[in-house]
């Protein structure tokens, strides 16, 4: 398979990354992924600033026929310095490096890139790319950012040149930045997202080079009949709907971006994401136009051992169709 050609796949042979949240908050689990054939890239969990404990438990819950999964973890994790110290000990290996940051606030934010970028620890020289989470559906008393339009676009108008600066001052212009961003459903709000992100890129010169979409279908609920309760304990049973079932949301979602995007001007890569478990799945996502993909409830359900066994699927079907490359098809999907 040829190499994708971007700055933040730039050593690797495949399309596959891990979604943030799944397998990747610990040191173990991160070196499960680090060891695994068949991915081109890591993430790590959205870092807070400081640890996190997350939700009470159950907080994760996954359907018997493996269609689906639910989850409100609210953000357990080991904080930022935690992950940028583990990928300082990776320094030389194969994968690009991204870190998931999804402070509370602005502040807590951009306190995470101060960290990233200062010059004492020099995290910045590890990393490949930083995704900032816009769409955690799962804190109590939080709303999604991605959700609300306006203060989306007056927190990119902030947050994005507090970026560049950095960048700037460390010459680390190596970081490809990326938004993660919940499922849309209406055509309005594709538009709208598109115009703002167009807006954002002309004022700071091309900043945002990926979005990542779909993160989890937010406040579904799961009963069990025999419990007569809710399968996951936070939020009332509210929790992100991730599996088989969403791939129908996150194909429109990457079909829409690709199509608003290429219409638009606007140079952003898409890594898709949702309901991905087969090489035929990935196989789809980069016939609507995505340019990496990234696996999350297979990941949990199966193990990592699941990015090898897709990568090779996704080669069985190419070579069926007689695809040699990912860009010979790459958002190509026929009227
Ligand atoms: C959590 C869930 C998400 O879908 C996400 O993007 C970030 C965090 C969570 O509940 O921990």
């Amino acid at each position: 398979m040829d190499p994708i050609p971007q700055i933040y796949c730039k050593y690797s042979m495949t399309p596959l990354i891990n979604a943030s949240g799944c397998n990747c908050a610990t040191t173990k689990m991160l070196n499960e992924l680090a060891e695994a054939p068949g991915l081109c890239a890591i993430m790590t969990k959205s870092a807070t600033l400081e640890p996190r404990a997350g939700n009470p438990e159950p907080r994760y819950w996954e359907a018997l026929d493996q269609s689906f999964t639910i989850n409100a973890m609210g953000l357990p994790n080991c904080g930022i310095k935690y992950y940028l110290d583990y990928y300082k000990r990776l320094d030389g290996t194969k994968h690009s490096l991204f870190i998931s940051i999804a402070g509370l606030t602005l502040e807590e934010n951009k306190a995470m890139l101060d960290i990233i970028f200062s010059q004492d620890t020099e995290y910045y020289k590890y990393i490949d790319a930083i995704e900032i989470n816009l769409s955690c559906p799962n804190l109590v008393g939080h709303s999604q950012l991605a959700y609300d339009f306006n203060d989306l676009d007056m927190y990119l108008s902030e947050l994005l040149p507090y970026i560049r600066a950095s960048q700037d001052s460390n010459s680390a212009h190596h970081i490809a930045i990326g938004l993660k961003l919940p499922p849309y459903f209406e055509a309005s709000q594709f538009d709208i997202i598109t115009s703002i992100l167009k807006k954002q890129n002309e004022t700071f010169d091309q900043h945002i080079k990926f979005i990542h979409c779909i993160n989890s279908v937010p406040n579904g609920l799961v009963i069990d009949p025999a419990t007569e309760s809710p399968v996951i304990k936070p939020k009332g049973g509210l929790g992100g709907l991730g599996g088989s079932i969403i791939k129908p949301v996150a194909l429109a979602n990457v079909r829409g971006f690709y199509t608003r995007f290429k219409q638009a001007g606007l140079e952003i890569d898409i890594i898709g994401s949702g309901g991905i478990s087969t090489g035929t799945d990935v196989f789809e996502f980069i016939l609507a136009g995505a340019e990496m993909v990234s696996i999350g409830s297979q990941l949990m359900l199966e193990g990592p051992n699941c990015f090898d066994r897709i990568c090779t699927e996704l080669m069985v079907i190419m070579q069926e169709k007689g695809y040699i490359t990912l860009d010979a098809y790459r958002g190509k999907l026929k009227d």
